[in-house]
């Protein structure tokens, strides 16, 4: 099992280029197979989810090739409509492939989706939005048993919640769909929008991705597109937690500024400077950093849950106290006992984490529980004062493409052993 060596105190330096969002490559792969043919997509990071996208992909009868960063991938030779269990299992956002394959064959068959570090996390909303696009959907056995026997058709559907998952599953059902679908309180983050633009660049008609409320106008065919995917905006939140605990000057290429606009104030309250050159960012981190006091996480475009983790390797050696509520998950905060190994102060209650920072971080070796809480370990490991170790880093390679190389090439003290 490999695992990631850090020495840490070295400050960071020079700049590096975003990779592509791993949220908004999942659900535009799903959105290929309504094209039945090929599709490019530039900008795709190389990340074992992204992998276990395109093993379904492939699977199911399509080709796939990957050439650097662009994939092509071709859906004409599709030929099943079902998604074996150990591949559902793989990663939870399979489960995203279930509106692209009732649209493309009029039926689909999986399991439920992999098991989840992230405390329950029911698909009960892309279930009841499918079957209000005339999905018919059974249990048989714990496997979803899906048909459209009369095909999709258009719905005004309105979330309870805004989904992120549940708002991309309508929209790929809905693009070729009898009719119009209205979704209300849509989730707004910028992997929809970047779906969206995929799905219309591909032929489809879908207004309003973005905003609370998106339109669909179904259409009869979809065809092939090319595609380059946004950057990642947690993944750049993550190197700028790393820059900040480690008191340095970095530059961050390829973001969008306003993808991080509710980041860098927290950044700005605790003393940092940002600057945005085009879709360059210059960060630099003072010596003393000030506690930021209250993060909340938000559906977009409030804080996201997925930078709480690496936002607490900074909060944790802030001075005074952070307190963090954790809005959408239910179990968020497994790299809590982690932090406390590397000398932070944090105490949990419910979904309330209370972060009094302390003045230096030791070395230990500790162990990732989930994706974010490994880029937390990891953010932590680079400010302690010695080496540590961090295991169960298959976690982080889930969506941090060759992090230690990226931090390594800044400066960082980083191998993986
Ligand atoms: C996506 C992201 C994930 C991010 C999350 C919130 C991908 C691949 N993953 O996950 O990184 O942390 O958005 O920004 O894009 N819920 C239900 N019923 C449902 C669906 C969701 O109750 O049918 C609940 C979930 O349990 C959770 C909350 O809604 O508490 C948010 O989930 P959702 O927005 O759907 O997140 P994902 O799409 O799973």
């Amino acid at each position: 099992m490999a695992i990631l060596a850090v020495d840490g105190r070295r400050r960071l330096s020079g700049e590096t280029a975003v990779q592509g969002s791993k949220n908004a490559t999942l659900p535009i792969l799903a959105g290929t197979l309504l094209c039945a043919d090929e599709c490019i997509v530039h900008n795709c990071p190389d990340l074992s989810d992204v992998e276990a996208s395109l093993s379904i992909l492939r699977y199911l009868g399509c080709s796939a090739s990957r050439d650097d960063g662009t994939l092509a991938v071709d859906t004409r030779g599709m030929v099943r409509s079902d998604i074996p269990e150990e591949l559902m299992h793989r990663m939870r956002s399979s489960i995203i492939f279930l509106g692209a394959l009732v649209a493309r064959t009029g039926r689909a068959r999986m399991s439920y989706p992999g098991g989840c570090e992230l405390g329950p996390r029911p698909i009960d909303l892309h279930l009841s939005s499918l079957r209000r696009l005339g999905v018919e959907i059974t249990d048989e056995h714990g496997e979803l048993v899906c048909t459209a026997p009369e095909g999709l058709h258009g719905a005004g559907i309105a979330l309870p919640f805004p989904s992120v998952g549940a708002t991309e599953n309508i929209m790929i059902a809905a693009c070729t769909a009898d009719g119009t679908t209205i979704i209300s309180n849509a989730a707004r983050e910028p992997e929809i929008s970047d779906l969206a633009d995929f799905l219309n660049a591909c032929g489809a008609h879908i207004d309003g991705a973005g905003e609370s409320t998106v339109m669909i106008d179904g259409v009869s065919r979809l065809h092939g597109a090319v595609h380059a995917i946004i950057p990642d905006r947690i993944v750049a939140a993550t190197l700028l937690c790393a820059a900040a605990v480690t008191r340095s000057d970095i530059t961050l290429r390829r973001v969008i500024p306003s993808h991080l606009s509710s980041i860098i104030p927290i950044f700005e309250q605790s003393g940092c400077e940002a600057e945005f050159c085009g879709s360059d960012l210059r960060f630099c981190a003072p010596y003393k950093l000030r506690s930021s006091k209250l993060i909340r996480t938000m559906p977009y475009p409030g804080f996201p849950t997925d930078a709480q983790a690496p936002m607490m390797s900074v909060a944790a050696l802030c001075d005074g106290i952070t307190v963090f509520v954790e809005n959408m998950f239910e179990s968020r905060y497994r790299h809590v006992g982690e932090l406390c190994r590397l000398g932070a102060n944090i105490r949990v209650e419910g979904k309330v984490a209370v972060v009094d920072g302390v003045r230096r971080l030791l070395s230990a070796n500790v162990a990732a529980h989930d994706l974010r809480g490994a880029a937390a370990l990891v953010v932590a490991a680079l400010a302690a004062h010695g080496r540590s170790e961090i295991s169960g880093i298959g976690y982080l390679e889930r969506g941090y493409e060759r992090f230690e190389l990226v931090l390594s090439a800044l400066g960082a003290d980083i191998k993986k052993i």
